[in-house]
This record gives C-alpha cells, sequence and structure tokens, in this order.
C-alpha cells in the first residue's frame, strides 16, 4: 500500500503515470464517459487548517468516482481536543478506504500514515503540497510547457517551494528559487532535494535576487507571503518582501511565452500584482481546476495499488 505524503517518495514513472491517469479521467469526463472505480468507497478528509480548493477538489472528485467524502474539520473531532494521532488513524482508517489530511507539521501525517490501514494523502502540511504539484505539473502538460523547464519561484521558502524542489529535482528540470534573505528553503529539504538531482540532472539554484531567478525562465510562480498559521508575522513580512512582487516588469525578464501559476488564494498588491494576475488568469484558473483532475488520478492510482 503506498501513502502520497510527499513527492519524494515516488518516482518520475509514477508521478506522471498519476498525472496520466487524472488526464485521461479528465478527457473521458468531457465524452460523458465516467470512470466509477471507487464506487462505495469512502475519504475521510481532516482539516486542520482553512481551505477553498483542497476541499471543493476532493469532495468532488472522490463524489464524481462513485465514493463518498467525509469531511471532519478539528472542530468536530477528538482529534482536536487530544485524541491522540495514532488512535485517530486506527479508528478511521478501520472505516474508510482512503484518507485526506491538511495539517501543521508535517511528522503528524507521517505518524498518522504509519498507523493508517488505508492510503493516506497529504493535503497541505507546514513543509509539503504535493497534490497542488500534480495539478501544477498537468497544468503545464495541457499548455504544452512541459519540455525543458525552467521555473522561477519567487517568495517565501515554504510548503510550495519545497514541493515544487521536489517535483524539479524528481522530473530533471531547472528550478531557480528566490527568497528574501532570512526566508530561505528548509536546508534539509534542499540537500534531500539536491541528492535526488543529481541522479535525474535536475539543476536546482537558491538565490535571494528575484529578477536573476526570472530571467529567461518559461515558468514563473509564486505563493503567499502569509501562510497559514504565520498570521501573526504579517506585518513583518509584508516589509521584507518588499521587492518579490511578481509585476509585469519582473515578468518581462522571463521567456516571452512563460507561463505564470499560483495555487491560490492569491494576495494582489502583495506577491503578486493586479495586472499581471488578471493577464495570466486563465491558466491559473486551470490549474486550480486541474486539482479535481489530477487528484482523481491520484486517488484511482493509490486504489489500484493498494494491494502493493
Ligand atoms: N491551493 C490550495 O490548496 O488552496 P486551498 O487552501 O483553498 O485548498
Ligand atoms: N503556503 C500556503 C499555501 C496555501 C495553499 C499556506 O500554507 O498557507
Amino acid at each position: 500500500m503506498r501513502h502520497f505524503l510527499t513527492l519524494k517518495d515516488f518516482t518520475k514513472e509514477e508521478i506522471l503515470e498519476i498525472i496520466e491517469t487524472g488526464l485521461s479521467i479528465k478527457k473521458n469526463l468531457k465524452s460523458k464517459i465516467y470512470n466509477q472505480e471507487l464506487k462505495n468507497q469512502t475519504l475521510a478528509m481532516i482539516f486542520e487548517k482553512s481551505s477553498t480548493r483542497t476541499r471543493v477538489s476532493f469532495e468532488t472528485g472522490i463524489f464524481q468516482l462513485g465514493g463518498h467524502a467525509l469531511f471532519l474539520s478539528n472542530r468536530d473531532i477528538h482529534l482536536g481536543r487530544g485524541e491522540p494521532v495514532k488512535d485517530t488513524a486506527r479508528v478511521i482508517s478501520g472505516m474508510c478506504d482512503m484518507v485526506m489530511i491538511r495539517t501543521f507539521e508535517h511528522s503528524k501525517i507521517e505518524e498518522f500514515a504509519a498507523y493508517s490501514k488505508v492510503p493516506v494523502i497529504n493535503g497541505l502540511t507546514d513543509s509539503y503540497h504535493p497534490v497542488q504539484l500534480l495539478a501544477d505539473y498537468m497544468t503545464l502538460v495541457e499548455y504544452n510547457s512541459h519540455e525543458n523547464i525552467v521555473a522561477a519561484y519567487v517568495g517565501d521558502g515554504n510548503n510550495m517551494t519545497h514541493s515544487w524542489m521536489m517535483l524539479a529535482a524528481k522530473l530533471g528540470f531547472e528550478l531557480r528559487v528566490a527568497t528574501p534573505k532570512g526566508y530561505e528553503v528548509d536546508a534539509k529539504i534542499l540537500q534531500e532535494a539536491l541528492d535526488i538531482a543529481k541522479e535525474s540532472g535536475a539543476v536546482i539554484k537558491i538565490m535571494n535576487d528575484p529578477m536573476e531567478a526570472v530571467k529567461g525562465a518559461t515558468v514563473v510562480t509564486t505563493d503567499t507571503w502569509v501562510s497559514m498559521g504565520q498570521e501573526d508575522e504579517k506585518d513583518k513580512r509584508i516589509k521584507t518582501f518588499k521587492g518579490f512582487m511578481v509585476d509585469n516588469a519582473m515578468m518581462s525578464l522571463a521567456r516571452k511565452d512563460a507561463k505564470f501559476l499560483h495555487c491560490l488564494p492569491a494576495y494582489r498588491g502583495l506577491e503578486v500584482s493586479e495586472e499581471l494576475f488578471e493577464k495570466h488568469s486563465e491558466i491559473v484558473f486551470n490549474e486550480a481546476q486541474n486539482r479535481l483532475h489530477a487528484q482523481k488520478g491520484l486517488m484511482v492510482w493509490l486504489d489500484r495499488h493498494k494491494a502493493e
């Protein structure tokens, strides 16, 4: 049985297979051919943080596959009142067929997975957001922008950055990460990505100059400067991140046909300008919609590999 906690645990071939599965389900859906492979299955969705896209895409996704979703916020279940993670894992996985968790410490989802009898999917932790990267790469495939990627990530060294590093490391493309000083990526995760990159031929560059990162890039991406759980640091962060807003001037340094991606929610006037965001909104909202299709591919893939 496989869990989907980070892209680190998946080979390039497996990542591409998950995306292909999602794309084929999406194509069939357009022709009204419905994949009902997860008929009668239940997906438990544990949310310890807010969500729009992750909740709607997983809940809609499992429903379209013939299954059912349970939305469990930490206000509703005993996990939020101190019931041990390992007990919650054994109870829920004894009744449900798959579990998706959005939480704070990555170690919490690892502990849950260690005690779970069914596949566990990371719906975002403080360290990673791997399902978002499935949708992001799927979008690049659809826009025919997935060959010879030179990606630039501008902003906070956070869960999205770490997941971009893992995707680049696994698939073997170039990624430049520009963060303000003091907001760099996690050193341990960077080392892990660099070790994987040695085998795949990926190039991962860390810098503090966003202009240098964006120069000649084929994909430019960013994320909020204030992630969930960092609300107290908002004012300080906004001051420190000045100069890291992706706007038309910055984007003009990228390749002419460069794509802009944003996992959303987007904060205009902070990590992205209103003008730049609206100019690239078509791809960004297709990216958001692909959360549904990519995760359907993932759930079907995990179900097919349950026997392993
Ligand atoms: N991008 C993303 O995960 O969005 P939500 O926080 O709305 O789920
Ligand atoms: N880095 C952001 C991503 C939101 C989808 C957060 O963790 O809040």
